[in-house]
């Protein structure tokens, strides 16, 4: 079992020892928490790949404390310093050709490198403190639920860390937005986070590709190798609700049925709607997006933990937030 730590003063400069000394620990981010080393140190990141049970094809996003602190790992173009100057710290990662101080194991042999500021001000006193780039993907086996909590962190590789540093629950919920900006003259989405890509447009006052475009290409699984079709999985089978009568189960299966937001009402929904008895879960009480982001791998982890044969969900509103959470559901999903 690892120890989790508040965050005092005495518990930073602990985690921040541990870390110069090349262990891995778990650390909280706004997005979701992460598996940290310094980026530096291959032995350390190795140990990354090794405890989450990754491939060494996927990449490893870097964390650093701002712009400055990471002028020695990339090339930066201008493009990319208007959306580092406007969302750092925060939830957006920049891919850029990588500079030789950067480990190749760290960006799994690409000639590029992800880097991300967080907003989390844990994260953000590790990063300052140590002084150190951080590399970290999220705290979980390779593939499986993203963590939200110390405690998900716990629970999934508790007997691997000596130290989780407790941050509190995550306070948006999903993976950080990656754009790719290798090519000064064409931003690309590689993924969908909180920042949206009409906010990285207006920042950048030209337009933004969006993966779904050149998701398909055999170059792009080259670009953002970890964006893998079968990912982000609960240990239950996960289902899209389109329709009530979708569900399909078997006389003695125990489902729980998920709502985008509060269905209203329960109880008639309950009665007159499914085919089958079911539990109720709804990942926002009137439909928020952000909420539903912060609640969606908490719910998901809850659900795992209560056993139920299948989990039936509805998707997002494609919008804002909404895209991101799609994407990871559709990547969850069992068919
Ligand atoms: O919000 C987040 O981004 C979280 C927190 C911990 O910061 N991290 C995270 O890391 O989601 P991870 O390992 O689960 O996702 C990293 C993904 C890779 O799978 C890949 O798609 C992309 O980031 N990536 C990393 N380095 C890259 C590179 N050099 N070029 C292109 N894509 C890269
Ligand atoms: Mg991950």
């Amino acid at each position: 079992m690892a120890d989790i730590l508040q965050p005092t003063a005495d518990n930073i400069r602990l985690v921040v020892d541990s870390l110069r000394a090349g262990e891995v620990l778990g650390l909280p981010t706004e997005t979701v928490y992460g598996l940290a080393a310094n980026a530096l140190d291959v032995s350390a990141c190795s140990s990354i790949f090794e405890i989450k049970g990754r491939p060494l094809i996927d990449p490893l996003i870097v964390h650093v404390d701002g712009l400055a602190a990471a002028g020695s790992l990339a090339v930066w173009n201008d493009q990319a310093r208007v959306l580092a100057e406007h969302f750092w710290p925060g939830p957006l990662t920049i891919v850029l050709p990588k500079l030789p101080l950067v480990p190749d194991l760290v960006t799994a042999g690409l000639p590029s490198v992800a880097l991300r500021s967080p907003a989390h001000p844990v994260m953000r006193a590790v990063l300052e403190e140590s002084g150190l780039p951080l590399a970290a993907p999220s705290a979980n086996r390779f593939a499986a639920l993203s963590p939200t909590t110390a405690q998900h962190v716990e629970e999934g590789l508790g007997n691997r860390l000596e130290y989780i540093l407790d941050g509190g629950p995550c306070s948006v919920g999903v993976e950080s937005t990656i754009v790719d900006l290798r090519c000064s003259g064409q931003a690309r989405i590689l993924r969908p986070g909180a920042i949206e890509a009409y906010e990285l447009e207006q920042a950048l006052g030209r337009p933004v590709l969006y993966g779904a475009a050149i998701k398909s290409s055999s170059e792009e699984r080259q670009v953002a190798p970890g964006n893998l079709d079968k990912h982000y999985c609960p240990r239950t089978p996960l289902y899209f609700l389109q329709n009530h009568c979708d569900i399909a189960q078997p006389d003695d299966g125990n489902i729980a049925v998920v709502y985008f937001k509060r269905p209203l009402p329960a109880l008639n929904l309950r009665q007159h709607q499914h085919p089958r008895p079911a539990h109720i879960y709804w990942l926002s009480e009137d439909g928020d997006l952000a909420t539903a982001a912060r609640c969606l791998y908490a719910l998901l982890h809850r659900l795992d933990a209560l056993n139920y044969t299948a989990i039936w969900i509805e998707l997002a509103p494609d919008w804002g937030i909404g895209k991101a959470i799609n994407d990871r559901l559709k990547r969850a999903a069992t068919c």
